[in-house]
């Protein structure tokens, strides 16, 4: 009896080790994936919460600013920010990049149509906007490009 309650007592301190071990070990597992993520991150250019940029409002937007930027708000704000200043989802428009020489209108009126797939950051890829007509594309572009010129974003012909 005393014998094998002795044994019984072995395998249940064994069973203890035991459990010590794998949560040791996935702690450690955990812990790596960690440094792993933040690695990845800072690699990747970003804290994860995006590129936001300043940007000055000018007191006088043209009629069709001003309409271009209610459709802004309804429909772009939430990834490119209020004002186009940028967030976690999607990048400032208001932004050397964007300039009328590196993407013209046409860039504009493509990205609500089609969408665009990720290839200037590291957000992932832009869903194409249906719901936004090319009426209201020219208007928020003209909202767009009056909040560049504002801020200093001119024409600069891409590649020379
Ligand atoms: C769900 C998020 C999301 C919404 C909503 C959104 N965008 Fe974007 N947009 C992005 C991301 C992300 C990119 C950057 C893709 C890249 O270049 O890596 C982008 C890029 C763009 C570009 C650059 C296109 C190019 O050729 O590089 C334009 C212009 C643009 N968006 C305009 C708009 C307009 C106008 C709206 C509203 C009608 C809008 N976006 C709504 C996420 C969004």
């Amino acid at each position: 009896m005393a014998k094998r309650s002795a044994k019984r007592q072995e395998q249940r301190r064994t069973l203890r080790r035991q459990k010590r071990l794998i949560a040791a070990a996935a702690l450690g597992v955990a812990a790596l994936l960690a440094v792993g993520l933040l690695a990845y991150r800072a690699m990747s250019g970003g804290s994860g919460d995006g590129v936001t940029v300043e940007v000055i409002v000018p007191a006088e937007l043209s009629a069709e600013a001003q309409a271009g930027a209610a459709l802004f708000q309804a429909n772009c704000r939430a990834c490119h920010g209020p004002n186009a200043s940028g967030t976690k989802l999607g990048p400032p428009l208001i932004h050397e990049i964007y300039n009328p020489g590196h993407h013209s209108d046409d860039a504009f009126y493509l990205a609500a149509a089609t969408g665009v797939r990720a290839h200037h950051w590291p957000y992932g890829d832009m869903p194409a906007q249906p719901q936004v007509t090319r009426e209201d594309v020219g208007l928020i572009i003209r909202f767009v490009r009056e909040l560049q010129e504002a801020n200093g974003i001119e024409y600069e012909r891409y590649g020379g």
